[in-house]
């Protein structure tokens, strides 16, 4: 098929990109590499750079790129920023957003996958958690995936747009040749790895006063390279709806920096800060509904395996992306 993958030079979007390319798709990757990094954009991929706050340059893009599917990374995914700057999540996750599902649909394209997130629950009332919770989210993040959640749900109903979305858990981890750097990193593992390559002194823990066993957040991470796999069942024609995508294990951040330690062979040195805000105390998925409908399996549900990949690419790759 012929895909426009929003985003592609992002995290989780360049790692899609390359496996959408090693099964024999087409790709087109549209990124204003704000937060991606032009060398994370596979060398088979046509590169568009793009300006999504000027008027028509999504619709340009996706007019040039004619798409069949388009999977949608490109967001602003930081629970802690959106908590100070709300503002940019609306704007870049609803209002951009917005723009390019009228693109979309205003080209033909026939499905659209989008990047959700469990931060649309908020804390949930049950454990492990499917997609028929209620959505109730705490942090201006969480919201502008919900919205654009709900703009699916009317753009399918009204428009007849055949949509996957997915709500990923923790995603980690990395393969070869893409990995984890963000410009300004918040997440745990790759902070914990900084520490390991003696970037850091120590690691952060925010918060130690949950309700979970040792008093640190609990979190479902998933190998990148899964959730990626889950996106190629998603552009075959006739699947869709909401699916969740996690391992169904829960880790406490404390047990996460121990696995850290385990699989880098060193000491991880730690200091106990309060809670960040926007921090759910503890989220779990179900994903038996992707394992059933969309035949999803995910390889690598070890977390020390997980880690494992992040670690290898973290060593050779010690400053991330040269750009
Ligand atoms: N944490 C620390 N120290 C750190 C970094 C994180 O203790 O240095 C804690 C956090 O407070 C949280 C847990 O580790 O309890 C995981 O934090 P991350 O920042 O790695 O990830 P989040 O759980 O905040 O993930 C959320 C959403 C995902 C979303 C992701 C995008 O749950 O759906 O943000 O950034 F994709």
């Amino acid at each position: 098929m012929n895909v426009l993958v929003t985003g592609g030079a992002g995290y989780i979007g360049s790692v899609c990109a390359e496996l959408l390319l090693d099964e024999g798709h087409k790709i087109t990757v549209y990124d204003d590499l704000s937060e991606g990094h032009r060398s994370a954009v596979d060398q088979r991929a046509r590169f568009i750079l793009g300006r999504p706050e000027e008027p028509g340059d999504i619709l340009k893009a996706v007019e040039t790129a004619r798409p069949e599917a388009i999977v949608h990374f490109a967001a602003s995914a930081l629970v802690g920023e959106s908590m100070s700057n709300p503002g940019k999540y609306f704007r870049n996750n609803v209002a951009n957003g917005l723009k390019l599902l009228e693109a979309a649909v205003s080209v033909g394209v026939k499905k659209f996958v989008f990047s959700s997130t469990c931060a649309t629950y908020g804390p949930p009332d049950r454990i492990p958690m499917t997609e028929d919770l209620p959505q109730r989210p705490i942090n201006p993040y969480g919201e502008s995936k919900l919205m654009f959640e709900r703009m699916l749900h009317w753009y399918h109903e009204l428009k007849g747009l055949e949509f996957v979305a997915f709500r990923y858990f923790n995603a980690a981890g990395a393969t070869e040749k893409f990995g984890e750097h963000h410009r300004t990193e918040t997440h745990l593992i790759p902070n914990v790895l900084q520490v390991a390559l003696g970037q850091a002194p120590r690691c952060e823990i925010f918060g130690t006063d949950y309700p979970t066993p040792d008093g640190t957040c609990i979190r479902d991470y998933i190998h990148v390279s899964d959730l990626a796999q889950a996106h190629v069942l998603a552009v075959a024609p006739g699947k869709h709806g909401f699916y969740n995508l996690g391992n169904g294990n829960g880790y406490s951040v404390r047990e996460v920096i121990r696995t850290c330690e385990q699989v880098s062979g060193h000491k991880i040195p730690t200091v106990e800060k309060p809670r960040r805000p926007g921090d759910p105390p503890r989220l779990v998925a179900s994903a038996e509904k992707a394992v059933r409908e969309l035949g999803w399996k995910p390889r690598f549900p070890k977390l020390e395996d997980i880690v494992a990949t992040a670690w290898a690419w973290h060593e050779k790759h010690p400053k991330g992306y040269a750009d």
